[in-house]
Formats: C-alpha cells, structure tokens, sequence
C-alpha cells in the first residue's frame, strides 16, 4: 500500500509501486543535472509493467499523452514511480504516472518529480493491436 499521503485524489490502493531507480551520474545532461529524457524513459518503462499486467500480454508504447517535470532529479536520488491503469480500451491501456525523489541526504525526504500519462497498445506476436478481452479470456 503506497504512503496515503503522496496520493491527494482517489484511492491511495489503486497505485502501485512500479519501480525504483537511482539516478546515476551517467543519466546527466552537459550541465550535470539528471537529463528529462533518463527520468522519460524510467516512467514509460513503470507505465508498461502495469499496462502489461492488465493487457495480459505484451503491449508497445503508442503516446504519451501528458509528461510534466514538476521538480528537478538530482545525482543520488532514489526514484519511485507509482503507476495505475486510467482507462482501458479494445486493444489500448491509458497509464497515469507519478513519481517522488528521496534526496540522498534527506532518505525520509519525498519530492514530487513528474506526472504523466501514456497509452499503450496490446499487440500480438505479428505486432498488430490485439483486443485486451480477448487475451484475458484464453488465460
Ligand atoms: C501501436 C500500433 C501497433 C498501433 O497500430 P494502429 O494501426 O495505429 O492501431 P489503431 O489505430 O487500431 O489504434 C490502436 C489503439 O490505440 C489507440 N490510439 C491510437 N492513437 C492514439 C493516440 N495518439 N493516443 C492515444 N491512443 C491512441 C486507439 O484509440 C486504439 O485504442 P482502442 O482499441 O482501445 O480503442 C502501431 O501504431 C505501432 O506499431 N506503433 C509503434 C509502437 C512502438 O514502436 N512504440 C515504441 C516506440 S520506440
């Protein structure tokens, strides 16, 4: 159950810890602050392990329908991503996306980093959309 207190709309049990990541001095841009696109590429990563548990099966990236930075990422913060499924379609999963830094300094320490928002596809083995239904029926 994540801590009620990071959550300020619905409920706190539909988010789940998807993962947690230090950031790293290799994911910093030239100026040496931790780069958008490393912080990106871990909440599409978080969104796909819940969108894959509720298609079923393997699903691919199509949008990302919302990614706001809401304060920086610094070298040494412990990164958790929360993710809960917001919609789901014939073949789509919209996933919203939330995450939190603990500074290295200050692990108690909880800094509301980014929200987003991304949609994701079930796809089949020949990688065309494929209707979420239908997969969870076969299991
Ligand atoms: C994902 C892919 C298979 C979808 O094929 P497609 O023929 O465009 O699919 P469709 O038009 O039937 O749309 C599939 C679903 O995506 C949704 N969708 C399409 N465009 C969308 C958009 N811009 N935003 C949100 N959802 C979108 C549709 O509404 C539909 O959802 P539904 O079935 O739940 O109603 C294809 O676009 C693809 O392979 N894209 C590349 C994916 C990829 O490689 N991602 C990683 C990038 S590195």
């Amino acid at each position: 159950m994540p801590d009620p207190n990071l959550f300020d709309e619905g409920d706190p049990s539909q988010w789940r810890l998807a993962i947690r990541v230090l950031a790293m001095p290799a994911d910093t841009n030239a100026a040496g602050d931790i780069f958008g696109g490393w912080l990106m590429s871990q909440a599409d990563i978080a969104g796909a392990t819940v969108a894959v548990q509720a298609a079923a099966g393997r699903v691919v990236t199509i949008a990302v329908n919302e990614f706001r930075f809401v304060s920086p990422v610094a070298v040494g913060d412990l990164v958790d991503i929360y993710a809960r499924v917001q919609r789901l379609g014939t073949t789509s999963v919209s996933v919203e996306i939330r995450a939190w830094a603990r500074r290295e300094m200050d692990p108690e320490s909880r800094h509301h980093v980014a929200v987003a928002n991304i949609t994701y596809v079930a796809v089949g083995a020949d990688g065309r959309p494929r209707p979420i239904g239908a997969s969870r029926k076969k299991q």
